[in-house]
């Protein structure tokens, strides 16, 4: 038995088994035994971080239209669990159809007594300037986080959000997501005090000399979006200290057999 045993983050809360981004995929994920959840935000209209992975409304509920033009009230309006093959669940689950904001996420997991680590994406820091990190700091602040129970984390494809959340939250740890390789990251080096390394999965199997760089350089490696058996056996080959998947409940079960 290894006592090696990484993070297990549920990719938008367990996109696999339940509608993505609802309160009750988040809920069942930790039931699991996830450590963690990723969450995306994006900003609604009227300035509310909402949790919706697409610029558009089409995929993920049954509305049309972009996320930014609508208000929260007109999203509320919206069903986010109705195009999901599982829904409607006859579990004992918060409402799968309700769209979740970061402040109703903060809120359950504060009520839930949890320890918990939060991974919250910004999307998308290119089409909204400095305001969607300027807000999530906001929010962190009003929820009194991170606390000893939630422990948040921010994370990002663009260098530019990580560089803003480290000027506003310079105690927010941050993770610099990677699809492709940019300059000085295959040797290790990290923008903007990132401490984390988040590679793709394809490009970890792509790149084998990666991951042992990015930690021989004393930065750790959370690595999206595994959900298959054969991407799995290699990032735990790997040794990574996270895994971010859409299948919590399959990783969990194969790390407990390590
Ligand atoms: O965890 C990082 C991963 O979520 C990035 O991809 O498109 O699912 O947000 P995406
Ligand atoms: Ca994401």
């Amino acid at each position: 038995m290894s006592d090696y045993r990484p993070l297990v983050f549920a990719h938008r809360g367990g996109a696999d088994a339940l509608p993505e981004h609802t309160l009750g995929a988040y809920m069942r994920a930790l039931e699991d035994g996830a450590d963690g959840l990723e969450c995306d935000v994006r900003l609604t209209r009227d300035g509310h971080l909402v949790c919706v992975h697409d610029r558009n409304l089409n995929r993920t509920s049954n509305g049309r239209g972009l996320v930014s033009t609508k208000t929260l009230a007109e999203l509320d309006a919206l069903n986010f669990g109705s195009w999901h093959p599982s829904y409607p669940s006859d579990e004992d689950l918060p409402d799968l159809s309700r769209l979740l904001t970061l402040d109703r996420l903060l809120e359950a997991l504060r009520d839930s007594g949890r320890q918990v680590r939060l991974l919250i994406e910004t999307k998308h820091p290119s089409r909204y300037g400095a305001e969607v990190e300027r807000k999530l700091v906001e929010t962190l602040g009003r929820h009194g986080l991170p606390d000893d129970k939630v422990h948040v984390t921010v994370m990002s494809f663009a260098a530019l959000a990580l560089r803003r959340v480290r000027a506003q939250a310079p105690g927010v740890p941050t993770v610099y997501l990677l699809e492709i390789l940019p300059p000085g990251v295959g040797r290790g080096r990290l923008p903007f005090g990132a401490r984390i390394a988040g590679p793709g999965v394809g490009l970890v199997r792509s790149r084998p000399g990666l991951v042992p760089s990015i930690r021989q350089a004393g930065h750790q490696v959370y690595v999206w979006t595994v959900n298959e058996p054969d991407d799995l056996d290699m990032v735990l080959d790997h040794r990574v200290d996270g895994v971010i998947t859409d299948r919590p409940k399959f990783v969990l079960d194969r790390v407990a057999e390590m």
